[in-house]
């Protein structure tokens, strides 16, 4: 590690990144070759498949690993070629889009992960118009070259016309599958031939399509469609802008195999030679640049219960500007007032490490003890407020219970406090109060999770979910955008956690009609300019 660097160099030697792909497309073992490449493990197979008898590296919490699914996004740093790595881990499962929507949000380029078979899937489609909206620079990884899948012109055909994106391969394998026989880095003109479909460790290195150890190595048939395929890309396809690529509008590609842990090496040289340090982030009307004076950053997420021993919540930072000090005092936008940063950390899934230091690119974990909710913004200077970071719109919902009268308060603390995590919504009906909220989620297994965690965190078993014939909330504006709390026909309007009125429904129907009684009123989403479903 270089210790001594300046600060200015530390930040600009940041690079922080997310992957995004459908369920089983392989970023479980992409993250782990990575970071074998970074050092961080020594040995693929350490961390293993989440089938296995272990988990992946970031998977840590034990329903994850029951389940197999990834469900908390975490942060695994390493060092690169002279760069420090920060790739933020997306939740796989699609009820926990949310989670990766904020994940994203933190990020500042993508990974965009790819099935040679499968090719552009519905979650990758939809995590992809996430970044579309942040104008994220997206480098495509095409995995499983190892086995047979789709012709790569035709791979590429489609990621272009259903993402509406343009594609610049940077390699292009020859043959797929079991005739699998090597890679060409089109940028550098250089050919790897592999020695056998089982042996990629030790590439034979070509630089001249006249070399006669090509015909040695390759099928006729394959040498052919290679050279056909590789003709007809020169040709077609305009110089590599880096420009474009920043703006989100050209995606550099690079096929291989994370399984075989092939050209993965050629993508990172790639990805690290393209990829953006920490750029500007807008604060109201003014941009804040990373190399800025003053320490600014925004929380997008939050963890409760990462130690059980100690019951704490984790507030993460991503550091916008300026660096990060271990104790330092802070404003705190929201709150109006300084505090002090005191406990620090940085992450590797489940291990952890106090941070003393910290840059911009970089996400610290703060101990928590409520000051923080997500999208919150610090800065050592002045105030700073950075973009919300919108909610999702919840389509589940339930009130919770418990037998024992005793353990309601325990119950109100869980939901209360895993509310402040994001890990659920909570709704006020005004009457009741806040004894006995509505709980609203995006997808079924947040219930499972939910439910889990009250049990395995709070030590509260019993607990039960009742689920509510509620499918939608709308949060009502008048025609200056200010929100409404006076609903013709509504007979219970609700609050959300920053108090705002809230309707819920049963029925889409419901809506309809309520937009009928109130012509003046619009029912929107807090998601105000950007809606996934
Ligand atoms: P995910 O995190 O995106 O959900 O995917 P994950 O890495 O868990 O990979 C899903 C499956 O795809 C795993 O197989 C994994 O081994 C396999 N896989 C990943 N990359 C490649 C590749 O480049 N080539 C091939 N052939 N397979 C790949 P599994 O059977 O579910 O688990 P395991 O028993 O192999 O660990």
């Amino acid at each position: 590690m270089a210790e001594s660097l300046s600060r200015d160099a530390e930040i600009l030697r940041r690079r922080t990144f997310a992957i995004i792909s459908h369920p089983d497309a392989g970023k479980t073992t992409l993250t782990e070759k990575l970071i074998f490449h970074g050092g961080l493990i020594r040995e693929t197979g350490e961390v293993k498949g989440k089938k296995g008898a272990k988990a992946a590296t970031s998977d840590w919490m034990t329903l994850e690993k029951e389940k197999g699914i990834s469900i908390t996004s975490s942060v695994i740093q390493f060092d690169y070629n002279k760069l420090r790595m920060n790739l933020l881990d997306t939740p796989g499962h699609k009820d926990f889009s949310e989670d990766t929507y904020r994940t994203l949000y933190a990020a500042d380029s993508a990974v965009m992960l790819i099935d040679v078979a499968k090719g552009v899937e519905e979650r990758t489609k939809k995590l992809y118009e996430v970044c579309r909206y942040k104008k994220l620079p997206i480098f495509t990884f095409i995995n499983k070259c190892d086995r047979e899948g789709k012709a790569p012109l035709e791979l590429i055909d489609e990621i272009e016309e259903t993402l509406n994106m343009k594609c610049y391969p940077v390699t292009w394998p020859m043959g797929l599958g079991g005739q699998f026989s090597g890679l060409y880095d089109r940028l550098n003109k250089q050919v790897f031939l592999y020695k056998g479909k089982d042996n990629f460790d030790d590439p034979i290195k070509v630089d001249s399509f006249d070399d006669p150890r090509w015909d040695e190595w390759l099928a006729p048939d394959i040498k052919e469609t290679f050279i056909e395929e590789v003709e007809l890309l020169d040709a077609a396809l305009e110089p590599f802008s880096h420009e474009k690529y920043l703006a989100g509008e050209l995606s550099p590609a690079s096929f291989g195999s994370a399984k075989m842990n092939f050209a993965v090496n050629t993508f990172l040289d790639y990805f690290i030679q393209w990829a953006p340090g920490p750029g500007p982030r807008k604060n109201e009307e003014a941009l804040i640049e990373p190399l800025d004076k003053d320490f600014t950053g925004f929380v997008f997420k939050i963890q409760a219960n990462m130690d059980r021993n100690h019951r704490d919540r984790i507030a993460f930072i991503r550091v916008c500007s300026g660096a990060f000090e271990r104790g330092m005092k802070v404003k705190h936008t929201r709150l109006d007032r300084e505090i002090r940063l005191a406990y620090s950390s940085q992450f590797v899934a489940q291990s952890r490490e106090t941070a003393d230091t910290a840059f911009a690119g970089d996400i610290v974990g703060v101990n928590d003890s409520g000051n923080f909710q997500i999208g919150d913004c610090v800065s050592s200077g002045k105030k700073v407020q950075f973009e919300d970071i919108p909610r999702f719109t919840p389509e589940l919902f339930a009130r919770l219970s418990v037998k024992d009268a005793m353990k309601r308060k325990k119950l109100q603390k869980a939901i209360r406090e895993l509310a402040e995590e994001g890990t659920i919504q909570t709704f006020i009906d005004p009457v009741i109060g806040d004894q006995d909220p509505v709980v609203g989620v995006v997808g079924e297994l947040q219930f499972t999770v939910l439910l889990y965690r009250i049990e395995d965190e709070y030590n509260l078993s019993g607990a039960k979910i009742n689920r509510l014939p509620l499918t939608v909330a709308r949060w009502p504006r008048n025609a200056e955008g200010e929100f409404v709390d006076e609903i013709k026909g509504a007979s219970i309007v609700y609050r959300d956690a920053l108090d705002r009125p809230v309707i819920l429904l049963e029925k889409e129907w419901d809506l309809r009609w309520l937009e009928k009684e109130n012509e003046d009123i619009t029912f929107g989403t807090p998601f105000t300019d950007f809606v996934i479903s």
